[in-house]
């Protein structure tokens, strides 16, 4: 019998503190008016000293487990899409496992900038209609604030911090992801990169005195590609889904700037309405930024089971996406999952595993 990956949780997490367009003003040579005009952004959110891409991540994937009704220790799979991890390794997912004491989960990343959360839906998808696991949670995050050039008004007034969670569990009835494209363009990748900090150019006194460990981005090389690969990503996986854009309820786009969407969405030949748009108020969440859009859309009653809804996206790498998700009600259950214990729970499983290490090398040190 076929398997399908159901959508059954979901989760937002955002900093309380907002920087709004007139703050911005105060700080790089730009005005409320050229912001909203040339890219729809009001006010993004930043991430105060405390938080972090992980433990925006984890809140995230606690509220979609609550909604979904199911406990950690029944998660197989963690996946966390970002371009802004807590280290270069270890994974943040490694960091969420921990936190969630999500003991039988395996856990990793998956970088493909913006796309990414389209990419890690896809393989998450993928692993359970295959048999291989029963359960994953697919968590889009990002502090892209950390590595904004703050004195850089192209690129500076663009970004936000946050993250959006998904919980996919194994059901035989027909729903979740039922198509996906990815698509990458390694040939554009100096498009828009963070040129320091990796192997090619570790961090230098050079590196950062010349500004590298910032977001670089060429900003109309990669409007005009985003505007072409949001209509065509988008044909090809409605048509792999054996369906029309008239069968399509809405279309959840990475929320990068108002004017990208409105092109597609010409090029689409789609009413803007069908758009769920909500960057005026998050800016570009990166990876995160469609899982938050699709949190605010169940809110907002714009998104109900039995919905086939479009997600794509565009970002670094070159890298584009899309996918049909047959939206679903929950399965359910009587479990009942409180947030403040397995956070507790989590802590103290942290806690007794690296006391045990620490004994088990005090022992092994002795023999
Ligand atoms: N305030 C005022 N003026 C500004 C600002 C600002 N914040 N930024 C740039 N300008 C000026 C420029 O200096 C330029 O002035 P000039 O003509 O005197 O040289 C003028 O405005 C126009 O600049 P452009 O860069 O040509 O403006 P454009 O219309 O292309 O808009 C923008 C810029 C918003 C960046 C747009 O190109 C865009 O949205 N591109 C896509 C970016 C994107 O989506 N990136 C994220 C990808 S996802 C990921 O992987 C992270």
């Amino acid at each position: 019998m076929a398997l399908y990956a159901r959508i059954t949780g979901w989760g937002m997490s955002v900093p309380e503190k907002v920087l709004t367009n007139a703050d911005l003003s105060n700080m790089v040579d730009t005005t409320d008016e050229w912001i909203r005009s040339v890219t729809g952004i009001k006010e993004r959110r930043i991430a105060s000293s405390e938080e972090t891409t992980a433990s925006m991540a984890t809140e995230a994937a606690l509220q979609a487990l609550e909604v979904a009704q199911l406990h950690p220790d029944e998660i197989d799979l963690i996946v966390v899409s970002t371009s802004s991890p807590d280290y270069l390794f270890p994974a943040t997912a490694c960091l969420v496992q921990d936190r969630l004491g999500a003991m039988h989960a395996g856990a990793f990343d998956l970088m493909a900038a913006c796309t990414g959360f389209i990419f890690a839906l896809n393989l998450a998808s993928q692993a359970i209609r295959s048999g291989s696991i029963k359960s994953a949670v697919v968590i889009g995050a990002e502090t892209f604030s950390r590595l904004v050039n703050w004195k850089d008004r192209n690129t500076c007034i663009l970004f936000g911090d946050g993250a959006g969670a998904f919980v996919l569990q194994a059901s035989q009835e027909p729903a979740g992801v039922l198509s996906a494209v990815m698509r990458s363009d390694g040939s554009g990748s100096d498009l828009l990169s963070l040129p320091a900090g990796g192997s090619r150019n570790p961090a230098s006194l050079a590196s950062v005195t010349n500004g590298q460990h910032y977001i670089h981005m060429n900003g109309r090389e990669v409007f005009r590609f985003a505007s072409r690969v949001m209509v065509q990503a988008t044909h090809e996986a409605v048509t792999a889904a054996h369906l029309t854009l008239d069968d399509i309820q809405l279309i959840i786009p990475h929320q990068a700037n108002q004017r990208i969407i409105e092109s597609a969405v010409r090029g689409l030949d789609v009413p803007l309405e069908r758009c769920m748009i909500n960057l005026d108020r998050y800016g570009n969440t990166g990876a995160a930024s469609i899982p938050i859009a699709a949190c605010e859309a169940v809110q907002q009653s714009r998104l109900k089971p039995g919905d086939k809804v479009v997600l794509v996206g565009f970002g670094a790498g070159l890298t584009w996406g899309a996918a049909v998700v047959e939206w679903s009600g929950l399965i359910p259950t009587k479990a009942k999952i409180r947030p403040t214990q397995v956070r507790l729970f989590a802590h103290l499983r942290s806690f007794l595993r690296r006391l045990l290490r620490h004994v088990e090398g005090w022992i092994w040190g002795r023999s």
